[in-house]
């Protein structure tokens, strides 16, 4: 046990009360189906954001069977809570994870399963984090800023290191049917990104139809849905503002001048200068 709220488990670390070992280790025993989509993400990346637009998509392509909200139509692979038997869902199931490739089911190796990687600038991540981690029942609230940096940047935080995790699947790329994508470009092109995502799944939409996807998937419209702001949890979980900003370079209303040239800059130069192959902007 690390805090209060988290204890790890092979490496990684979980949110106590989110999971359990036992749960863990049943995912390598999951059946993967070739019609599977799985959304990986490190925490605050634009996960419920990727997720609207993965469900949006299907929708508008028609054959998806419809659930309540978010959580359930792409249910977290490694949560215990509402867990449903997945294995009688009908196809194509679509599910969400924050895990590392190693705790996945090997299934997902045989790189027919669809899996969508977003990452996002570790500077505005951390502060996404930061204040997620005071509205969120499931997390310790940090002391301050500083106190969380250093958690943060040491991979103390729940999913541990940003910077393990984002190397953990770039260097693994080659084992999966992957696309990866950044909250950056998704911010700057949406219309774009939704089209990528479109092709990567094999779903043909008319210019009108991917115009729908991108009105229902901006910050804007996301902003007043009661689904995307998990607004159907009890207020203890997640207490307010899920979609806080939604902007690029916010860190630099948080983030001191050291804390920006230290730790993080050196993080993400490292990550860059080993995946400039993968054309991910700078920011
Ligand atoms: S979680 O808890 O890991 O599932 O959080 P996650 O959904 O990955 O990340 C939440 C941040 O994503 C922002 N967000 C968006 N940004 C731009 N456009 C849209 N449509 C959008 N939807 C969600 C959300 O506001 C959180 O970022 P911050 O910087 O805190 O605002």
């Amino acid at each position: 046990q690390i805090t209060d709220c988290l204890c790890r488990y092979k490496n990684y670390n979980f949110g106590i009360g989110l999971t359990t070992p036992e749960h863990i280790d049943s995912l390598q025993s999951f059946e993967i189906r070739d019609s599977d989509v799985l959304l990986v993400t490190y925490p605050k990346s634009g996960t419920i954001w990727t997720q609207q637009i993965i469900i949006s998509i299907c929708e508008s392509a028609g054959g998806l069977h419809e659930y309540p909200n978010n959580l359930e139509q792409m249910p977290w692979l490694e949560y215990t809570e509402g867990r449903g038997d997945y294995a009688l869902r009908p196809s194509p199931r679509l599910f969400s994870s924050h895990l590392t490739p190693a705790l996945l089911p090997p299934g997902l190796k045989a790189k027919k399963a669809k899996i969508i990687y977003v990452t996002r600038n570790p500077k505005d991540n951390i502060v996404s984090y930061f204040h997620f981690s005071g509205n969120s029942g499931d997390l310790e609230t940090p002391k301050s800023f500083e106190d969380f940096f250093e958690q943060y940047v040491t991979g103390n935080v729940g999913a541990s290191s940003w910077f393990d995790h984002i190397r953990d699947w770039h260097s693994k790329r080659d084992q999966y049917n992957i696309l990866f994508l950044s909250y950056e470009d998704m911010i700057l092109d949406l219309k774009e990104a939704v089209t990528k995502i479109c092709h990567f799944l094999g779903k043909n939409l008319s210019d009108a139809a991917v115009e729908q996807v991108v009105e229902k998937s901006t910050f804007k419209t996301m902003k007043k849905d009661v689904k995307a702001n998990y607004e159907f949890l009890p207020e203890e979980k997640v207490k307010k503002d899920f979609m806080r900003k939604g902007k690029i370079g916010d860190w630099k209303n948080t983030l001191t001048e050291a804390q920006s040239q230290r730790d993080l800059d050196m993080l993400i130069s490292n990550f860059y200068e080993r995946h400039r192959h993968n054309n991910v902007k700078s920011f």
